[in-house]
């Protein structure tokens, strides 16, 4: 039986350190919450951590599957019976370039469990390394995640460059994190997506803003997503609204 291929969503900025792992394990929290089925591959093969942020007990990682041939199947971590964590390994270098037998292979095993799940998302690692670019590629919609932080806005854009005219991508979803007005955000998008169109000619469409809180901080530090610890914070609002676009987006 032909299963049908999900929507693959990968969740990059460029830049690190800028929320990525931390929007990735609460978008999927809200998306399970709205009754999706998910799949949350660690894309960051180097310095995996979505397993540390939600407090998970990991035994085999995504390098056993490219390196040794190990099933993924078997690597799958259940957060909930509608969250699926497929972890990455934390300080193995050679992991963050794939080879392009790596690649292949990697194409193909991925795509024999994604059918199991409604979406599927994908935490890259930061920077514009082999792995980041090829996840962008795989997947089927792109969300990018800044802050207003200029060099955010220019890694952000580096990032978009290289899909566009390295990859042909061009739809671009944006995410402005740690904001401290949502027009501080809006302002953050209107440059960026100013500069593409000048430079790239790559219309960017703006997803919206996540809002510096506190208790975001907390929450990663209690291996939680903020949407258990505290769900109605202003961060955890923030993102069940745009998990909901994101839903529609994909439909
Ligand atoms: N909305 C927010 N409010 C307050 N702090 C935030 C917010 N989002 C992220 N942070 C802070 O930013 C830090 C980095 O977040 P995170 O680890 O998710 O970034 P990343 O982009 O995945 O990093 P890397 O590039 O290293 O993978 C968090 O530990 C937290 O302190
Ligand atoms: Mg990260």
């Amino acid at each position: 039986m032909t299963q049908q291929i999900p929507p693959i969503i990968s969740i990059s900025s460029g830049k690190g350190g800028v929320g990525k792992t931390t929007f990735s394990v609460n978008l999927a929290t809200a998306l399970s919450d709205r009754g999706q089925k998910i799949l949350l591959i660690d894309g960051d093969l180097g310095l995996g951590n979505v397993d540390v942020l939600l407090g998970l007990q990991v035994s085999h990682t995504l390098q056993e599957t490219v390196e040794e041939g190990r099933d993924p199947q078997d690597l799958l971590v259940e957060v909930d019976p509608r969250f699926f964590v497929l972890p990455a390994s934390s300080g193995v270098p050679e992991m963050a370039a794939l080879s392009q037998e790596e690649q292949a292979f990697l194409t193909a095993v991925l795509g024999d469990i994604i059918g199991n799940f409604d979406l599927v998302l994908i935490d890259t690692a930061a920077g514009i390394g082999d792995a980041v670019l090829w996840f962008n590629q795989w997947a089927t919609e792109n969300i990018i995640i800044l802050t207003p932080d200029p060099t955010s806005l220019t890694d952000a854009y580096a990032l978009m460059k290289v899909m566009a005219n390295h990859y042909d991508k061009k739809k671009f979803q944006l995410v402005v994190n740690n904001v401290k007005s949502k027009k501080e955000a809006l302002e953050t998008f209107t440059i960026l997506a100013a500069v593409m169109e000048k430079f790239i000619e790559v219309k960017p469409s703006y997803l919206g803003p996540i809002p510096q809180d506190s208790n975001v901080v907390k929450a990663i530090r209690s291996q939680r997503p903020f949407l258990v610890t505290t769900p109605n914070c202003r961060a955890g609002k923030a993102v069940r609204t745009l998990a909901e676009q994101i839903e529609k987006s994909c439909k």
